[in-house]
């Protein structure tokens, strides 16, 4: 069975509470229920896991490399800074989905450039939770073909 992580970034623990008019009701554990009950009709098996610390992120990501067959990311506000995430996720060669809960380039400026996105092979932005689902979709259908074209 292929194995995905999906990892989230800084402040994603408040959902639920944290702005709700811009990232919805659901709260972090909402998410991963959901994302368990379509992992298990996908036939795949998910690690899901938060964290506020860049280096936990990038150790994660490099745990990846060794153990998971694909990424669904979403770094929050490491998006938009950090290089250090965007060299672990160009060092794991996985297929990487980045996932946004807001539509990020409907906001601040500075929300419209992401260093994920540059190891990323799709992106999903603004579709609330269901974005980890159709995440979880994309990387179903990628792994099933040829290891080399999931990289792309
Ligand atoms: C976010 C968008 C980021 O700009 C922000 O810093 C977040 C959440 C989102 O899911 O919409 O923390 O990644």
């Amino acid at each position: 069975m292929s194995a995905i992580y999906i990892l989230n970034g800084p402040n994603l623990n408040l959902l639920g509470v944290r702005d709700p008019s811009i990232y919805g009701r659901d709260t972090l554990a909402d998410i991963e229920e959901r994302c368990l009950a379509r992992a298990a009709s996908l036939d795949l098996q998910i690690e899901f896991r938060q964290t506020n610390h860049e280096g936990q992120l990038v150790d994660w990501i490099q745990e990846a490399r060794e153990s998971a067959d694909g990424i669904i990311l979403n770094a929050g506000a490491l998006t938009h800074t950090s290089v250090a995430v965007l060299d672990a996720l160009l060092a794991a060669e996985l297929p990487v989905i980045e996932v946004h809960l807001s539509n990020i380039f409907r906001r601040e400026s500075f929300r419209h450039h992401s260093y994920v996105s540059l190891a990323a092979t799709g992106v999903i932005c603004g579709l609330g939770a269901q974005g980890y689902e159709r995440a979880l979709d994309a990387l179903a259908n990628l792994i099933e073909r040829e290891p080399e074209e999931a990289d792309r």
